[in-house]
């Protein structure tokens, strides 16, 4: 088949590469000059793992290519693919559609079809009834069908994910509709990857209800993790003791930092707006977005407690930055507030990241970069271990020890142990861990009474 992606970014460029090497023709497109000029020279303009194989195989076999034009991108494509951003409005926190709309506007002028338009960027519930309106209104001719088929891939796995998905979602409102897009995904079709088929604002909503239903499951494991702390309990144990039931499963049951990136911020919020505009509230994601960007900042304070809380002109060596591995994605990555929280209290920052130091560069121009963690570290009084690369798995505790002036080892994802960290002489702090000497009466009294 012949397919056009409008819109080469994180979704549109593993989407264009995935399907190219499926066997289809596919062309992306992207109004980035230097992103496109990067492309066609084999620079990817991302990080992700597998992805620069995977586009210069499929280039080099002529399945795979890259354009500016979208009107001759688009002359002859069975599927055009709307993938542009959907980032949040400012001041309202509504998924701003104007990409989405002004993409749908030039598809339309050049459109002939037959043809499918399939929203893959997250919309809100009713935007594929306003792209088809564009469409007709525009051209009234089109043979064109507006399909919605949200777009679950993780970044840091994208190709794995969308190569072998635990469900593919198509919500079209015409049989012919649904009959291309089977062509499109026969590959992975044929592989069992269950293929549904829903009406359109049903699929609309699916891909919101399963990031908001994500983000909740991991602010329920991090506040019970400040109960744990609370009460002297593990996390760890609790998440296993409750992910071995099936009805709950293991996943998603990591606490730590609080969630960021570039969808589960942005999507709970737009879910809100759409909730609030159709007076059908929903209060269990209103209190996971709460939840969530509070938690963020008091990451930082949970570090200038564990130094004594008298931080003034000390130092900290943030280690991972990016909102998690795998990625150099910093889009509302708790780092980010961590800094703040922490140069507000006067500390001065360190950070390293293995892929994401130059797009975190603009976003803590105060927080000098180090090219290693033990670079760092050296002179911190407390290291921070904030997103668990694999790179920071396993450190050399006692060298990092050594480069530090201080003792304090701050990890927010519990990837080491207390008494590994105490035999390399550092002073560890996790989440959600119970913490030695720890006065555990407090509460009691109330909570369960005391026995006569
Ligand atoms: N990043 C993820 O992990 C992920 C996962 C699932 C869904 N999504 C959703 O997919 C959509 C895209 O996300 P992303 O992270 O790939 O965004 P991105 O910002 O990485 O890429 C969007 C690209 O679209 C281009 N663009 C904008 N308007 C254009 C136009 N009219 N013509 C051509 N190109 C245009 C931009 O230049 C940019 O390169 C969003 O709605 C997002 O919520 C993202």
């Amino acid at each position: 088949m012949r397919i056009a992606i409008i819109g080469t970014g994180y979704v549109g460029l593993v989407s264009g590469a995935c399907f190219s090497d499926f066997g289809h023709d596919v062309i992306c497109v992207d109004k980035d000059v230097g992103k496109i000029d990067a492309l066609e020279r084999g620079v990817m303009p991302i990080f992700e793992p597998g992805l620069d194989q995977l586009v210069a195989r499929n280039a080099a076999a002529g399945r795979l290519t890259f354009s500016t034009e979208l009107a001759s991108a688009i002359r002859g494509a069975e599927a055009i693919f709307i993938a542009v951003g959907t980032p949040s409005r400012r001041g309202d926190g509504h998924a701003d559609l104007s990409y989405v709309f002004a993409a749908a506007h030039e598809i339309a002028a050049e459109l002939d079809g037959p043809a499918v338009v399939v929203t893959k960027s997250t919309v809100p519930v009713g935007t594929g009834d306003e792209v088809e309106r564009i469409i007709r209104e525009t051209n009234p001719g089109a043979r064109a069908w507006v399909v919605s088929n949200p777009e679950f891939l993780r970044e840091g796995a994208a190709i794995e994910d969308f190569k072998h998905p635990d469900r593919i979602v198509v919500g079209a409102e015409a049989e012919e509709a649904a009959e291309l897009m089977r062509e499109v995904y026969r590959p992975l079709y044929l592989n069992r990857a269950p293929l549904l088929v829903t009406s359109r604002r049903t699929a609309e909503l699916i891909k919101y209800a399963a990031n908001a239903f994500l983000a909740t499951k991991i602010t329920f494991i991090n506040e019970i993790a400040d109960l744990c702390e609370a009460v002297g309990a593990d996390v760890q144990d609790v998440a296993r003791g409750i992910g071995l039931d099936g009805r709950i499963g293991p996943k998603f049951l990591h606490a730590g930092p609080g969630y960021g990136g570039s969808c589960f911020p942005k999507d709970t919020l737009a879910l809100l707006k759409t909730a609030e505009d159709y007076q059908a509230p929903l209060r269990i994601v209103e209190a996971v977005a709460k939840v969530n960007e509070a938690r963020k900042r008091a990451m930082g304070r949970k570090v200038i407690r564990a130094m004594g809380d008298d931080v003034r002109g000390k130092t900290v060596a943030l280690l991972g930055l990016t909102f998690k591995p795998n990625t150099d994605d910093m889009r509302d990555a708790p780092s980010i507030a961590i800094v703040q929280a922490l140069e507000d209290a006067g500390v001065q920052v360190r950070g390293y990241d293995p892929e994401g130091m130059e797009q975190a560069r603009p976003l803590m121009p105060q927080v000098a970069l180090c090219a290693s963690p033990y670079e760092a570290a050296d002179g911190a009084d407390a290291v921070v271990l904030v997103t668990e690369w694999d790179a920071l798995r396993a450190l050399d505790l006692k060298r990092l020890a050594a480069a530090m002036k201080g003792n304090v080892l701050v990890d927010l994802r519990n990837i080491y142990r207390a008494d590994e960290a105490a035999s390399a002489g550092l002073a560890w702090e996790g989440i959600g861990k119970p913490m030695a000497g720890q006065d555990l009466t407090d509460g009691a009294a109330t909570s369960i009474g005391t026995a006569r």
